[in-house]
């Protein structure tokens, strides 16, 4: 249930002229005087709303706010019910995969402006300060055998890519499997969770999480990760990004995918071959994701019909399929 004040601040966002109270009222279906109490608490947290006597209340300013209300502004209407925002977290993946234990339908999705415990690949942790990333999960129920995660994370990956671009126009790199890159650096990371139907092998709930850094400075990324990880104002000389507009494309680019699954794939494909930096690059794998065995070299040659990366191995004739897993690309992460 959205509450007053998100509904009037996604109508403030949208309308480019002042709005009435009268108005507003009646679209919100509530009193002049709730209208008049969401806009004080709008402005206690920072939006700048002008008010004139008889023209009504025009929105003059607008932090980089992840809420409701701000995503709404850029979703149609029915489509914000779906979505939980939440100030802060454990983890998004975690909460979402809980909704879908209680029978969440496809598509529920939940948004949060911190998390204390975000999860990355392989047991890693995911950094999620508050106030400048997105951390997004999203709920599938592809009703497909497990053996197409892989493939949908892909996917995943092209939704961020094309999101990015839809939003604030520039241009990303995937690096196999799906960490998406700007300038060669990591600004996204993807975790799939499935629950899959034991019986049948099939997935029962897929969840996608999504965790985006925004906004981040150089000081919010710990020492280990200076080489690999950087943020999308980073990249673009320090300027701040909207994170709700971007939640907002990503969502629909989400809900793309889902309605594209699985007849879209020739498109999809094609999206991630021209997205996929690592083909035609030196590589290196390990037994252990630690990295801590030894790792074997190779040349990374290119992206199979089903995702899977094609990899030569240094002293082999022949080609291994890697479907999943994670490679050392020469040139990125620091990676010589
Ligand atoms: C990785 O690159 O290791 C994957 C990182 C995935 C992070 C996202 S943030 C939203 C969702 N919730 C989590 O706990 N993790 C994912």
């Amino acid at each position: 249930m959205t509450s007053v004040k998100d509904r009037f601040l996604s109508m403030l966002i949208k309308s480019s002229d002042y709005i009435s109270g009268e108005s507003a009222s009646k679209a919100l279906g509530v009193s002049r005087a709730a209208v008049n109490s969401a806009v004080m608490t709008l402005r206690k947290e920072g939006y700048g709303i002008d008010s004139s006597t008889n023209r009504g209340y025009l929105l003059t300013s607008r932090p980089d706010r992840i809420s409701q209300g701000d995503i709404g502004a850029f979703l149609p209407d029915e489509r914000v019910s779906d979505v939980t925002v939440l100030p802060v977290v454990d983890s998004t993946n975690t909460y979402c995969k809980d909704l879908a234990r209680k029978g969440a339908p496809e598509g529920t999705v939940v948004i949060s402006d911190c998390q204390t415990g975000g999860k990355g690949r392989r047991g890693r942790s995911f950094s999620s300060p508050a106030g400048v990333g997105i951390y997004l999960s999203y709920l599938m129920r592809p009703s497909t055998g497990i053996d197409r995660i892989s493939e949908i994370t892909c996917w995943a990956s092209v939704a961020v890519c094309k999101a990015i671009k839809d939003c604030y126009g520039l241009d990303t790199q995937i690096k196999w499997v799906n960490d998406v890159l700007m300038n060669r650096m990591k600004i996204c990371g993807i975790l799939t969770e499935a629950s899959v139907e034991a019986e049948s092998g099939t997935i029962d709930s897929l969840i996608i999480g999504i965790g985006i850094n925004v906004n981040e400075k150089r000081s919010d990324f710990a020492e280990e990760l200076k080489d690999i990880a950087s943020s999308i104002s980073i990249e673009n000389g320090g300027k701040i990004f909207m994170r709700s507009e971007l939640a907002a494309a990503l969502i629909k680019n989400l809900d793309a995918l889902v309605s594209g699954w699985p007849d879209h794939h020739a498109d999809y494909l094609e999206a991630y071959r021209s997205f996929c930096i690592t083909p035609n690059n030196r590589i290196a794998t390990y037994a252990t994701m630690a990295g801590d065995s030894e790792a074997r070299m190779g040349e990374a040659l290119s992206i199979t019909d089903d995702f899977s990366l094609e990899v030569r191995y240094d002293g082999s004739d022949e080609t291994t399929c890697l479907k999943s897993g994670e490679v050392s690309v020469r040139g990125l992460y620091g990676y010589t």
